[in-house]
């Protein structure tokens, strides 16, 4: 059985407890595609982990995790993950973790050009991580990059750095910026591959030979359907396809070994960053949005930036189950909405007045949609930590409905808080049916 996980907005809408609550059912746990841009909490007790390049179900004794062709890796903040976690307890051996010798290499020209790119655009910045992961798509897409296979060799990595630190260089220098140094790029690098090197795997068989043996594999989606370098708020996205044909792709596996798609929708959303977001509380709404960052502590787990918060956009979230197939959603963070006494949700957009169907291409008709809300009653009581559906409030029941009707896809799980056992499983969802 082979299951993706896969934000169905913007991000952060807790694929990393809902990846740590299942992983305890599955043998793998496999990301696909991103780097250190993703940012994965993980409550467990008293411990609270924030997984960025490691696959959430690190956490688990005896699951093994895989880094797939299709991620960018700064091997730089691998082993500050690697070893953070042993910090933490969690001791990570190349038994455990497998990293694919095609995933591509994020050197530090590419944090430097990422700095620049957004200098560049100034006010069209994409408001990026900064962690240089479009820069070093841009060098897999330009057949130029370095990929840990690469790496391994010490002739070919200092060659291919020496080429591509002469454009970079060209670059960094024409925005006031030092120019970096190839010796000392090929010292750390190569010192760091050497650590990798018993790490490195062909994950595609290791994952083609594991569902031979009938191992349950899960594939864990980082960023979003909404950051999609080809679906998302184009180009407000990331440069990764984080949707479900990338799952595929990025982890090597054919795309008829996928059994189902699990979308992970907020009960809100959020966006970090800039670009289209059509339901943002802005203005008025503002106070609102205030409530929902500061009881859904809506901050960035990596960069600490405050998430921009809006409201629930089922056009939105319908074009996201279009494009994954989603079989099943988990709802997460019912439990920051209960003080309110309203809550909207987002049913069509207008643009000038016309009703459109389809979720636009274009950013700029993005922000000019008007959407048309229904305002659903709340519930004014307490949710977090219920487990079983009946003791959810009758209004909190009539919003996970509406919610799942006007996208058209069940809810199988309803996440009630960020620990592992504040979860409500819907029986006889499919979803349940996958974790038996
Ligand atoms: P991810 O990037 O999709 O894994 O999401 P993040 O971890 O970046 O952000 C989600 C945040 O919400 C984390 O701090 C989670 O611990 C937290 N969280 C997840 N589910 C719930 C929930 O049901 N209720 C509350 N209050 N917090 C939750
Ligand atoms: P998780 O996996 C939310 C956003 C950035 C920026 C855009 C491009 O935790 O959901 P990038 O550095 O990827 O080139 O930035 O994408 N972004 C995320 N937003 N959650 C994430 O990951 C994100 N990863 C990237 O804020 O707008
Ligand atoms: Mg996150």
């Amino acid at each position: 059985m082979i299951i993706v996980i896969i934000g169905a907005q913007w991000g952060d809408e807790g694929k990393g407890k809902v990846v740590d609550l299942l992983a305890d059912r599955f043998d793998i746990v496999s990301r696909y595609q991103g780097g250190h841009n993703a940012g994965h909490s993980v409550y467990v007790g008293d411990k609270a982990f924030v997984l960025r390049l490691l696959p959430s179900g690190i956490i688990h004794e005896g699951k093994i995790c895989v880094l797939g062709n299709g991620m960018v890796i700064d091997p730089k903040a691998f082993f500050e993950e690697v070893d953070q976690m042993a910090a933490q307890g969690i001791e990570i051996t190349p038994e455990r973790l497998k990293v694919s010798s095609r995933a591509h290499l994020i050197m530090p020209y590419h944090r430097a050009l990422d700095h620049t790119s957004e200098e560049r655009l100034g006010n069209e910045k994409i408001g990026t991580t900064l962690r240089g992961i479009g820069p070093a798509y841009e060098d897999k897409a330009g057949r130029r990059g370095i990929r840990v296979s690469d790496a391994l060799v010490p002739e070919l990595l200092k060659s291919r750095i020496e080429r591509n630190l002469a454009e970079a260089n060209r670059v960094i220098v024409l925005y006031g910026r030092e120019p970096l140094r190839s010796d000392e790029i090929y010292e750390e690098i190569s010192a760091l591959a050497e650590r990798l090197r018993p790490f490195v795997c062909e994950t595609s068989h290791f994952l083609s030979e594991a569902k031979k043996v009938n191992k349950k594999i899960l594939l864990e989606g980082a960023q979003a359907t909404l950051l999609d370098v080809d679906h998302g708020t184009y180009p407000y996205v990331t440069s990764s396809n984080p949707t479900a044909g990338g799952a595929a792709v990025g982890a090597g596996i054919p795309p008829h070994h996928i059994t189902g798609v699990l979308g992970i929708v907020r009960t809100y959303a959020t966006r970090v960053g800039e670009g289209p977001f059509p339901t943002e509380m802005l203005e008025d709404e503002e106070p609102v949005a205030q409530l929902i960052r500061e009881r859904g502590n809506e901050f960035g787990s990596v960069t600490k930036r405050p998430r921009r918060c809006g409201w629930f956009d089922a056009v939105a979230t319908r074009y996201a189950a279009e494009l994954n197939g989603f079989n099943s959603m988990a709802l997460t963070k019912i439990d920051v909405l209960d003080t309110l006494d309203e809550i909207k949700v987002c049913v069509g957009y207008e643009i000038n007045g016309e009703r459109i169907d389809t979720f636009p291409a274009v950013s700029l008709d993005l922000r000019q949609i008007k959407p048309v809300y229904e305002t659903l009653p709340g519930w004014k009581s307490e949710t977090l930590g219920i487990t079983e559906l009946a003791d959810l409030p009758a209004n909190a029941r009539k919003y996970v409905d509406f919610l799942s009707e006007s996208v058209d896809v069940e809810i199988g799980l309803i996440s009630t808080g960020p620990e592992r056992d504040q979860t409500i499983i819907l029986r006889d969802s499919v979803m349940e049916g996958w974790f038996k």
